[in-house]
Parts: C-alpha cells; structure tokens; sequence
C-alpha cells in the first residue's frame, strides 16, 4: 500500500544511517521526489537536485517547527513518506551512563532535544499541512533499548530515557494521525547496530557479524517499509519487521 511513494522526507539526512537512506530511497523508489533536513548542506549525491528540496535546520530547536511548515508549503506535494533518522548517544564530553551517580539534567535534556524533540517538531510542522486524503507512512528511528518491556540490562540511562519517550511519541502520533487520515501508518524501527559515528566508540564488544554496514541496514528498514500497512500502525518495529514490545 506504501510501496511506492511520490514523495519522502528523510530528515537527519546528514547522518550514517541517513545518508545510506537518501541513496537507498534513490535506488528503490527512482519516481519520488526526494526532500532532506538536516543541521548540514545537501547530502553529496543531492548536491545537484538539492535546491529547494533541501532544508538546513536545528530540528530540535522550537523555531524549527515553523521553518519546517514553511518549506513544506513551498513543496508541489506533501511527503508521502517520512523517515525521521535523528537521534544522539554521546558527543565529546559525554558517555551513556553506567550507573545512576552518572547522570546529569544537562546531558537527559541534551538527549532529549536529540532523540525526542526532534521528532517532535517534525510531526508540529507536518500535522497542520495533513488532510484526510494524504497517505502517510511516518517512520521515526528509535532504538530496541528503548523499550521498556525489553530492558534487562539497566544502564545508558538519557539514550533510553529519550528513545522510550520517542516511542510513546510515536504511538501517539499512530492514534491521533489514524483517526485524522483515511490511510496512514506511524512506526519506529530499530535499524540494528550500524557502522556509524554514532555507534563507533562501541564497536569493538560487538559479537562478530553483528556490526552491519549503513547500506545493508538502508536496504533492511526500506524492505520493511514497503511492506507496511495501516494495520501495522502504532508499532516498534525491529529490523527484519518483527515486533518489539514498547
Ligand atoms: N547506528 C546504530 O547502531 C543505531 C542503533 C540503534 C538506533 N540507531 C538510531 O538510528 C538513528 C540514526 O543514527 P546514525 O547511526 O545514523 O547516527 P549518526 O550518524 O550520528 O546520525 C544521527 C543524526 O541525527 C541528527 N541529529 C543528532 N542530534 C541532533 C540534534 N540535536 N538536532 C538535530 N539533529 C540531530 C544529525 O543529522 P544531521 O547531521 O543531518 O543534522 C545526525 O547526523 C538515530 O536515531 C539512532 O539513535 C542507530
């Protein structure tokens, strides 16, 4: 039902897992006019169909919300597709915490305007634009530590703090925007552990074989995609489809 869609907006575009996703969304779905956000310029293979297609933004910040609408409204269609790659881990000066005595109230919120807000005001500037006849196929990447039924671990307390809001954003938003469109399915998908900056200072206890390229995991969240329903509304989706417990 969503397997070919005229238009998608990938916005964390500048990102491991986005930038794999632009060339990704290229290959699948050659007839859809492609829109990117990010913090940065164009992804390098958009550099030449990039004007007006593309939106330099802080998505975590309140302004981005109108900044969004704005370039929304200059587009000849709305994005039948959205796939939201935003999220944060670490930075320089910060770790996932081990324990409790770890966290801080400025790296929760720093955390949370990463992997929440950013969410968040992509859905504020989308929501007004949306009438009952749009399909809509909005998938935000969360992560599998974001469960809560799944945490048997503890630690990496703001990541799964944040990535556990994302997931009530995300059944929310599958409720709200289900009762307002004919046709629509609200996912967060959990892409597995990928070859990117955000992954890298983890990389060496990850089992052989389960660290996988940008590309294969591109390939897997489109696969998943494709073949969604409005059924599958309101889920958290593990890479392969299979269904993780919120
Ligand atoms: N890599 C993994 O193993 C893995 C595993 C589970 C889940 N995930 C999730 O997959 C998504 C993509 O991750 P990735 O591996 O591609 O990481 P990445 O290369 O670090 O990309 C993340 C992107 O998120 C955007 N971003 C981060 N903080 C932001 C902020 N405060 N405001 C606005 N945008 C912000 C940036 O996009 P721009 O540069 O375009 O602005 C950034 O490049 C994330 O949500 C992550 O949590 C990844």
């Amino acid at each position: 039902m969503f397997e070919q869609p005229n238009s998608v907006l990938i916005a964390g575009a500048g990102g491991g897992l986005g930038q794999a996703l632009v060339a990704e969304v290229g290959r699948r779905c050659p007839q859809a006019r492609l829109l990117t956000i990010s913090r940065s310029q164009p992804p390098s293979q958009l550099l030449q169909a990039a004007a007006n297609r593309h939106l330099c933004v802080q998505l975590g910040r309140p302004e981005a919300v109108q900044q969004v609408r704005e370039f929304l409204r200059r587009q000849a269609q709305l994005p039948e597709w959205v796939i939201n790659c935003c999220g944060i881990l670490h930075d320089g000066d910060h770790a996932p915490e081990k324990s409790l005595d770890q966290c801080s109230d400025e790296w929760l919120l720093t955390s949370m305007r990463g992997n929440l807000l950013t969410h968040l005001h992509l859905a504020q500037a989308l929501g007004p634009l949306l009438s009952r006849g749009n399909p809509l196929l909005w998938a935000s990447l969360s992560a599998k530590v974001g469960s809560i039924g799944d945490n048997q671990m503890g630690g990496w307390y703001s990541y799964r703090i944040s990535k556990a809001a994302l997931n009530m954003l995300v059944k929310n938003l599958a409720i709200e925007w289900g009762r307002r469109l004919d046709s629509s399915c609200v996912v967060a998908i959990h892409p597995g552990t990928t070859d990117t900056d955000l992954s890298k200072p983890f990389q060496k206890r990850i089992a052989p074989g389960k660290l996988y390229s940008p590309q294969l995991s591109a390939e897997r969240i489109l696969e998943v995609l494709q073949g969604l329903k409005p059924s599958d509304s309101g889920r958290l989706l593990f890479w392969d489809g299979q269904v993780i417990p919120w």
